[in-house]
């Protein structure tokens, strides 16, 4: 049967990609970008890196620097109305993925009607948003590739996924110079976001033989970089490996879809605002651990890509391997063990397990869960 992808058509990589944004914007038949960025970037001088290169071309440009961590339907309604305010008719978003999320909510609802909330789920817009040009400075959401966003429903307390091919960028930016500054504590957790889209992209429903390209080459990319990258932060192959297996999983997952440790991991994001990727890296090795079964023999491709020797191994005996190595590397790079450590409560597990079943994420798990599956997989994470 016929399936259709979809990627980012200007894809821009390596040390130096930004001053590469210019001779394509200038194609783009655009007048001024709204820059949707966060304070935190602005400080470390890290939007100063993309605007210099704008001031120096006589691009003109507003910035809206009001993105919060885990943005919500507010912060972008805001960023919406900066946008008509300055009269911009394209985005720049800088950052990982909250100012990317946020930027394209932005340029979804420039084109397309409404309250952001009538666009939860699977693509729901009619028309294709104002070009994005999407500056990626962690490794990674990769919310500069793939056609998703995820905006927090501050009124129900929900992280709506929203799926919709019409809020891809027009151009998708990966330098890993801008990534240099990234703290240790957050190249873990972006990383380890990674690992999880290639391992649950690699072993989901949807997943098909041109994804798993993507999704087994990050899983190979990220176990060999992610604890250079974290122990030297100025190690710039390790940030260029880290900004380049972020992406190609975000190419992988974006098209065949996650699985439930996306769909617990964002309730956990909704209620407490922990940080994604950590969410992500203390829920993934209990997942696996579940989905074993269902999932043939990917978990000993994934153990292999991880650089685990597996010779003369039995198949169950390679499925603790790779959970155990997925284990060892988030313990390597300082996530914290358990959900208790994060203030997670567990009188709050059937509520969680609740919403993270109606997540758009959870049909393409391997496994169908039953909420007394997920309340489980919360308590052995916990
Ligand atoms: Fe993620």
């Amino acid at each position: 049967m016929g399936r259709t992808y979809y990627f980012p058509p200007i894809v821009i990589m390596g040390p130096g990609a930004v001053e590469l944004i210019v001779p394509e914007i200038m194609k783009m038949n655009v007048k001024k970008a709204l820059v949707v960025t966060d304070k935190v970037l602005i400080e470390a001088g890290v939007v100063e890196e993309v605007t210099k290169v704008l001031d120096e071309a006589q691009i003109a440009y507003a910035v809206f620097s009001d993105v919060k961590p885990n943005p919500t339907v507010k912060n972008v309604n805001d960023g919406y109305q900066a946008l008509q305010e300055n009269e911009c008719d394209f985005v720049i978003s800088i950052g990982g993925g909250s100012p990317q999320d946020t930027g394209k909510g932005i340029a979804i609802l420039a084109t397309n009607p409404g309250d952001l909330r009538d666009y939860e789920g699977v693509g729901k817009t009619a028309n294709k948003s104002i070009p994005i040009v999407a500056i990626n400075t962690t490794a990674g959401t990769a919310s500069e590739a793939t056609i998703n966003y995820v905006i927090t429903d501050e009124d129900r307390k929900v992280k709506m996924v929203i799926v919709d091919p019409n809020s891809i960028a027009t151009v998708a930016v990966n330098d890993p110079i801008l990534m240099l500054k990234m703290p240790k504590s957050l190249t873990a957790a972006t990383g380890m976001d990674a690992l999880t889209h290639a391992i649950e992209g690699y072993t989901t429903a949807g997943a098909s033989a041109f994804t798993d390209l993507f999704n087994l080459e990050a899983i190979k990319v990220i176990s060999a970089s992610l604890r250079k990258a974290v122990e030297d932060g100025d190690d710039l192959d390790a940030r260029d490996a880290m900004a380049y297996g972020q992406f190609v999983t975000g190419m992988g997952f974006s098209n065949g879809g996650l699985g439930i440790v996306h769909s617990m991991a964002h309730q956990l994001g909704g209620f407490y605002d922990l940080p994604h990727g950590v969410a992500n890296a203390v829920l993934l090795p209990h997942v696996v651990a579940y989905n074993a079964d269902s999932v043939g023999d990917r978990l000993k491709d994934v153990a292999v890509a991880m650089g685990l020797d597996i010779s003369r191994r039995e198949p169950k005996e390679i499925n603790i391997m790779a959970i155990d190595a997925i284990k060892k590397l988030s313990k390597d790079v300082g996530i914290p063990a358990g959900l208790a450590e994060l203030g997670v409560k567990e009188e709050d597990f059937p509520t969680l397990a609740d919403l993270a079943l109606a997540d758009a994420c959870t049909p393409g798990n391997p496994k169908c869960p039953s909420k007394e599956d997920i309340i489980a997989i919360y308590k052995s994470a916990f």
